[in-house]
């Protein structure tokens, strides 16, 4: 007997198929079977398990195709576990994780045994990204080939850049080959060295040195030419500056082939707002000018930036606690984005809904070439989150992730998941 699930009243909405209408979905076996109005009343479907979803959204499970989960190496920040736990709160049923743990996911055996624990503590789907070069040192390319048989979904030095032109030159070439999408880490370490966060007038006025947005934008202008040079596939990683986002939308009338992804802590805040010097608001990028936040809102409207990403980054307080100058990079965002993004762009009337759904599911999706998710499409696996829009909420500690630092904490938010299901299995209902 097959397993079936209705969800019942809720509002579809799948940008990808051009979906926003009230709907009932049937889940059998995992899969998605059915979408049509009134499947509830169906003879045949009575009696079905059913799930209440009026006054929700039901939409793609989101895509979040870049986090760190820390493991190996740093389980004391965050694990597969508990990092996939916070995607799940936050609506998230696939994530991709970067290989900067330690050691740096660099070899095929390395992403073997990080599938096998991903397939036993896993909440949501993960997927893993290669390094480009050996232990992100910058100096010698990994085996893409061979990473990519052994399961990597996309190829990032992330946390740091590639500094020579020269060899992302080359491993663009070879990516392009192996029809892997490179995610840039864009940042020019002579233009950021020693800073903690966005040159400018508040960082003068604490003493704090600052990286100019330029740091940014070289590395994307250069890597947008070697898109374009290699027809390799970039992927720009959390984009920050207002020239950054002008980059990547002359580049793309020009039909560069690269795509770009903003966080919401890039969109949500600026510089100014950062409260004395409480590292809970430091990342890198750095939280940039107002004029630079109002770029990336408009990017994320008119699609120059195609997806959002958390750069989920999951630091400890004692390691946030000492000092802004000398704290680590990075704020977790799985459990925030969804909430974040609503309040910050669909409620503020930035984007549309459609629009807003895109960018969290079916782009990011897409981009690393996911056919089966991101959408609702009947045979589709069944991730798909329940969206109240109007809850109103304020992020507190504990989380579900093991780390606290979000300079979201105390700040009243305007939507959130009501219900997350992996292959149609609950794994977050409030
Ligand atoms: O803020 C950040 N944190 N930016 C990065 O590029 C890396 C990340 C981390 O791994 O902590
Ligand atoms: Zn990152």
């Amino acid at each position: 007997m097959a397993e079936r699930l209705l969800i019942r009243g809720g509002t579809v909405v799948d940008p990808a198929r051009g979906v926003e209408a009230a709907r009932d979905v049937l889940i059998e076996d995992g899969k998605i079977r059915d979408l049509a109005a009134g499947l509830s009343k169906k003879p045949g479907l009575q009696g079905v398990e059913t799930i209440d979803a009026s006054g929700l959204w039901v939409i793609p499970g989101l895509v979040d195709m870049h986090v760190h989960l820390r493991e190996p190496g740093r389980e004391g920040d965050e694990t597969i576990a508990t990092g996939t736990s916070a995607a799940a709160r936050g609506g998230v049923t696939t994530v991709l994780a970067m290989a900067n743990t330690e050691p740096v996911c660099d070899t095929p055996a390395q992403l073997r045994l990080l599938r096998a624990k991903a397939d036993a503590d896993a909440k949501v789907r993960v997927l893993f990204a290669g390094a480009v070069t050996v232990g992100q040192k910058g100096e010698r390319l990994t085996e893409f080939a061979r990473l990519k048989e052994a399961g990597a979904a996309a190829l990032s030095d992330d946390g740091r850049p590639l500094m020579s032109a020269g060899l992302m030159r080359r491993a663009l070439e070879l990516a392009r080959d192996q029809n892997l999408v490179v995610i840039d880490h864009c940042e020019d370490l002579t233009l950021s060295a020693g800073a903690c966060a966005n040159e400018g007038a508040p960082a003068l006025r604490k003493g704090l040195k600052g990286a100019p947005w330029a740091a940014e934008t070289v590395q994307v202008l250069r890597d947008i030419a070697l898109a374009e040079l290699t027809g390799a596939r970039v992927h720009l990683a959390h984009l920050s500056a207002a020239a950054s986002v002008e980059a990547v939308r002359a580049a793309k009338r020009r039909g560069a082939p690269v795509t770009a992804e903003a966080c919401p802590h890039h969109f949500a805040l600026s510089d100014d707002m950062i409260p004395g010097y409480d590292a809970d608001w430091k990342m890198n990028p750095p939280l940039r000018s107002r004029e630079d936040r109002a770029a990336l809102v408009e990017g994320l409207a008119d699609g120059t930036i195609d997806a959002i990403a958390t750069d989920h980054a999951p630091h400890g307080c004692a390691a946030k606690a000492a000092g802004f100058d000398p704290a680590p990079f990075g704020v977790i965002g799985l459990e925030t984005a969804l909430a974040v993004s609503l309040t910050e762009l669909y409620h503020k009337k930035a984007l549309t809904r459609r629009e807003l759904v895109a960018r969290l599911c079916a782009a990011p999706a897409a981009i690393l070439g996911l056919g089966d998710r991101g959408t609702l499409a009947p045979g589709v696996p069944a991730d798909l989150t329940l969206v109240d829009p109007n809850a109103e909420w304020t992020p507190a500690a504990p989380y579900a992730s093991k780390s606290r630092n979000t300079p979201f904490s105390g700040r009243r938010l305007k939507g959130r998941a009501a219900r997350t299901l992996v292959g149609g299995r609950t794994v977050h209902a409030l």
